[in-house]
């Protein structure tokens, strides 16, 4: 049966705990966050909160979330870089569709190990074109993602 992302994440991520038990292997692997966001007619919108970690007199913030909705095909990986400044990328690879995977501050395919930066632009080959990436704009503490230009 071939494993999907998420269970390879899940698997990866127990066997490295259970090999090494390295308290920093945990939470690398917890910080990725995901969710569905709430889809409106142009794009979808999710809580700005969702990257804060933190008690909200010491608050600390996820580097990115990806919001995986049934209604795309691919998720869409959204980077912090502060209070007021967002990425929001496709996680399709330019080269040949792969679903991209994320860290901390780029994204790697796993097909072919093209690797794009936190703001979509390739660093590593083979795909040779930066990947899509949507407008976000901030409204009441919530992100909307512009996905007219799917
Ligand atoms: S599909 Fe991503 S590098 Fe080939």
């Amino acid at each position: 049966m071939p494993m999907n992302r998420r269970n390879f994440i899940t698997n990866s991520c127990t066997a490295c705990l259970a090999l090494t038990g390295i308290p920093a292997l945990l939470s690398s692997c917890s910080i990725t966050h995901y969710l569905s966001g709430t889809l409106g007619n142009d794009g979808i919108f999710i809580d700005k909160s969702a990257f804060q970690t933190g008690k909200s007199n010491n608050p600390s913030f996820r580097s990115f979330i990806i919001v995986r909705n049934d209604a795309l095909q691919y998720p869409i990986c959204v980077y912090r870089f502060g209070e007021d400044k967002f990425s929001a990328l496709w996680m399709r690879c330019s080269h040949q569709g792969a679903e991209l995977q994320a860290s901390g501050t780029s994204l790697q395919c796993p097909a072919h190990g093209s690797e794009f930066s936190n703001t979509g632009k390739v660093t590593n080959g083979p795909a040779d074109t930066d990947l899509r990436t949507f407008p976000v704009s901030i409204e009441n503490n919530q992100l909307f993602i512009d996905l007219r230009a799917i």
